[in-house]
């Protein structure tokens, strides 16, 4: 009883701001009555047979792993799963194997698809994804089996057969591809595990050396007036069309304005991009949703730095990122590539965020920079946020009446924030707060509620915390928020 006592008052003294940064407390007030986007979630990629590096993890490092990825109270809470389709014959090297490795001699022949129940590991990680509660699985193809193309390859780019400005001597495979993508779908609900949203293209701007396939905004608009009927009839309408995951927000832009024009927005879900050839810079101008679906530092060598000057792969720069990209673009996702990646496959680099080695691993801060922002659960809104000097603050209402706020200080000095909220119908609420830098890692930390209902917590110098006002337990009302 006394040791507990005295470790109670010893952590409150350590959280205690000191009387300097008590005197610069900063005030933010979270306005509710003010709505913006609404959030499908943050995730990753396991594509390119990472998945299997988790696969054949022993246990309990598998279950570790898995908790930091997907686990909500202990883990980076990530909500959604951007999965590869395999385009790939066989799976050599790193290749997604596809379930139609060889077409029918014509668009209308009957496919033969083979199905491995495996999909490169993938589809055991969205398992595994779905028991921790997962619900959105993005299926993203990089190309249509190389049979259905313009070049008779799934890599180095060529073009669907049948899109605007083909012509193939075998016919147009537009809706042979639509049928494939349906059939993917359809081989997962069959094992447990629902696709909500469909991509056809992977950076379609480019020809790469794997898989590959080129597409303007245009040509991608024929796809989906096929794929969306095809989706419909299969009793899939819930499945959202997204497109085109180019490899950077400029080239996004003018997809977003190419399915417009060609009358494709009323079907499709969202508009992605990556975060390669260009950066994020403003919302897009599109009535549909905006997710970031791949980006990483494919450059840094291997780095768990939390802040190391602003290095590109440290997690202090995510947690940069990832704001820049829900706040100032509006976004709905944000996507990291790899969750995790080996040693000896990509130069050691930072294009993971957890580096899995036959039987260890280690963990980037990155992914505790993806961490905090795990109280922003999918279905919330991103609300108004005001006041605070160097500190980048943003707000958002869960589907459960809670309220979350995802807060940077940017200042070299820590800081005492202090949170207010206006329009809210909770009541009371509890109130706890999160913390990450250079040496914690979505740490608990203190938070004193004033007599005017304002949270405070100090946020220490280039770190990240994150509140969590929740409906007290009894208090029915505060769900109406
Ligand atoms: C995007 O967010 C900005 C403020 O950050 C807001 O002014 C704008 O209305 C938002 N747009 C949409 C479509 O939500
Ligand atoms: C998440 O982690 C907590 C704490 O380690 C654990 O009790 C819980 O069972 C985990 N949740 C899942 C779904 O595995
Ligand atoms: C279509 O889906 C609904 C639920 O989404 C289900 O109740 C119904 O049985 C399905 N019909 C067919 C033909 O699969
Ligand atoms: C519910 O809210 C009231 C204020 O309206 C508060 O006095 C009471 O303590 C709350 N109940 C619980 C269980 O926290």
């Amino acid at each position: 009883m006394y040791l507990s006592i005295f470790l109670a008052l010893a952590a409150t003294a350590l959280a205690a701001p000191s009387l300097e940064t008590r005197q610069s407390s900063q005030k933010i007030t979270i306005d509710l009555t003010k709505k913006y986007q609404t959030i499908d979630g943050f995730g990753f990629s396991a594509a390119f047979q990472r998945a299997n590096l988790i696969v054949n993890l022993k246990e309990p490092k598998q279950t570790e792993v898995l908790d930091l990825l997907f686990n909500t109270t202990s883990g980076a809470g990530f909500s959604i799963v951007r999965n590869g389709i395999g385009s790939s014959k066989t799976s050599q090297n790193d290749w997604m194997n596809t379930i139609l490795p060889n077409c029918p001699s014509t668009p209308d022949g009957t496919p033969e698809y083979k199905w491995d129940g495996k999909d490169s590991g993938q589809l055991w990680l969205s398992q595994k994804a779905w028991s921790y509660g997962v619900r959105t699985f993005y299926a993203n193809a990089w190309s249509a089996p190389g049979c259905m193309k313009t070049n008779g390859n799934d890599a180095n780019g060529g073009q669907l057969c049948g899109v605007t400005g083909t012509s193939c001597k075998s016919g147009s495979w537009v809706s042979a591809y639509a049928a494939y993508l349906v059939k993917h779908i359809l081989l997962y609900a069959s094992s447990g595990v629902a696709i909500t949203h469909i991509g056809f293209l992977n950076e379609p701007d480019m020809s790469t050396s794997y898989a590959s396939m080129q597409s303007s905004g245009t040509q991608a608009a024929d796809v989906i007036k096929t794929l969306r009927p095809a989706l419909d009839r299969a009793n899939l309408s819930s499945v959202g069309i997204n497109c085109c995951d180019a490899t950077g927000w400029g080239i996004a832009g003018q997809h977003a304005s190419q399915l417009s024009a060609a009358g494709a927005l009323p079907m499709l879900y969202a508009v992605t991009s990556h975060e390669y050839t260009s950066r994020i810079s403003g919302p897009l101008s599109t009535r549909s949703r905006a997710w970031q679906t791949e980006y990483s530092d494919l450059n840094g060598r291997w780095s768990t730095a939390w802040y190391s000057n602003g290095g590109s792969g440290d997690g202090f720069t995510w947690a940069n990122t990832i704001y820049n990209g829900v706040v100032n673009a509006n976004l709905s996702a944000y996507i990291f590539w790899e969750g995790v990646q080996d040693r000896a496959t990509n130069n050691n680099n930072n294009e993971k965020l957890i580096l899995v080695d036959g039987q260890g691993y280690e963990v980037s801060k990155r992914l505790w920079a993806f961490a905090q922002w795990r109280v922003v659960r999918p279905g919330a809104v991103r609300v108004g946020v005001s006041g605070g000097t160097n500190l980048k603050s943003a707000g958002f209402v869960n589907s459960d009446g809670s309220v979350a706020v995802v807060i940077i200080n940017s200042a070299a000095n820590s800081q005492t924030t202090s949170i207010s909220l206006t329009g809210s119908a909770l009541v009371s609420p509890s109130v706890r707060a999160w913390a990450t830098d250079n040496t914690h890692d979505m740490s608990e930390t203190a938070v004193t509620v004033g007599s005017d209902g304002a949270a405070s917590a100090s946020v220490s110098e280039r770190g990240m915390i994150s509140f969590l006002f929740a409906p007290t337990v009894g208090n029915a009302t505060a769900g109406s928020a």
